[in-house]
């Protein structure tokens, strides 16, 4: 019998993410928007506060307690995987972009501020997630301080999610091929996904191999997570995500729907989820029932 189909049965991840997040939404209030003009805090409040799924910091306390971690690094690391991503959707928004107007069920933070407000706060809460990582009044060592931040720069920037901004933003009316498409989606969505991982596993002292594997397994389902928002995009409706469905034919990007067709990018998807499920079993990890269920939910959004 497969015992991991019967623990994973067994776990409530409801459950779980309800626990971990409520601790996750009170540091977020809390560190979010503290003696900054309130020009800059009311926009930096508004897109982090009350919405979005919140995926990157349950990937980040997941990966966490697969390892035995240490707690505080790992609220403050999902809190800065956040403040990165909101900051993302941000600059995504904006006219210079992509130019949505709704965004988590709200009006877009340059519709409601500005534009200037908008691209303040989205530097400034960049600026915070590294803050975060460096406490002065936390006694984390220093060591895991540095890789921290060193994880997510990386994944922020121009080999990141910034790198593949870049190359959206130029491959508008361009046909890729699928591997520079699956590079693109990669640096702009996977990079996170993988660092929030990653960063999980830095609260503690991964074995090397539990770490490559927390690493093919944060690559499988962040380029998964980007496929399956591919396929919402034409599939869902505005209501339900929130944000304005069909963007992507309107504008003329290339996504997996354009290149595969609805079915091949399902399948695509569902192949990266058995990407990762084997990457987990083979990490050698006990403790990783929100992991896999994490990557069920990613990929049950498609269906
Ligand atoms: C949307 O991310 C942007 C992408 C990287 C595809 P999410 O779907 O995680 O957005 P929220 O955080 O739930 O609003
Ligand atoms: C955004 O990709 C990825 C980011 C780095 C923010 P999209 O442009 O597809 O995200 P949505 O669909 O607007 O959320
Ligand atoms: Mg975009
Ligand atoms: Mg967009
Ligand atoms: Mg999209």
């Amino acid at each position: 019998m497969d015992t991991r189909v019967k623990v994973e049965s067994l776990f409530d991840l409801d459950l779980w993410s309800a626990q971990k997040l409520s601790l996750v939404e009170q540091a977020l209030d809390r560190w979010v928007g503290q003696s900054a003009p309130a020009s800059l805090t009311q926009p930096m409040r508004y897109a982090v506060l009350d919405g979005g799924k919140r995926l990157r910091p349950m990937l980040v306390l997941a990966s966490s307690e697969a390892i035995g971690g240490n707690p505080r690094a790992a609220l403050r690391a999902a809190c800065a995987t956040e403040l990165i991503h909101a900051y993302s959707l941000v600059h995504d928004d904006m006219p210079c972009m992509d130019n949505d107007v709704l965004r988590r069920g709200k009006p877009t933070v340059h519709v409601k501020f500005g534009q200037a407000s908008a691209l303040l706060a989205g530097d400034a809460l960049q600026a915070l997630a590294f803050e975060l990582l460096t406490p002065a009044d936390d006694d984390l060592p220093e060591s895991m301080q540095a890789t921290l931040c060193r994880l997510l720069a990386r994944a922020a920037g121009a080999q990141g999610m910034a790198g593949g901004q870049a190359i959206d933003l130029q491959s508008v009316g361009v046909r890729l091929e699928e591997p520079q498409l699956r590079h693109m989606h990669q640096l702009k969505t996977g990079a996170l996904l993988q660092a929030s991982v990653l960063m999980g596993a830095a609260t503690g002292h991964a074995e090397p191999s539990a770490y490559r594997a927390l690493g093919d397994y944060g690559a499988a389902i962040g380029l998964a997570f980007q496929v399956v928002d591919d396929i919402l995009d034409v599939t869902a409706d505005s209501i339900t995500l929130g944000k304005t469905a069909g963007k992507d034919a309107e504008q003329d990007k290339p996504t997996y729907v354009s290149i595969l067709g609805l079915e091949r990018s399902r399948g695509y998807a569902k192949s990266l989820h058995a990407q990762s499920v084997s990457a987990l079993k083979e990490s050698g990890l006990g403790n990783c029932d929100a992991l896999y269920a994490l990557a069920d939910m990613i990929i049950e959004r498609a269906y």
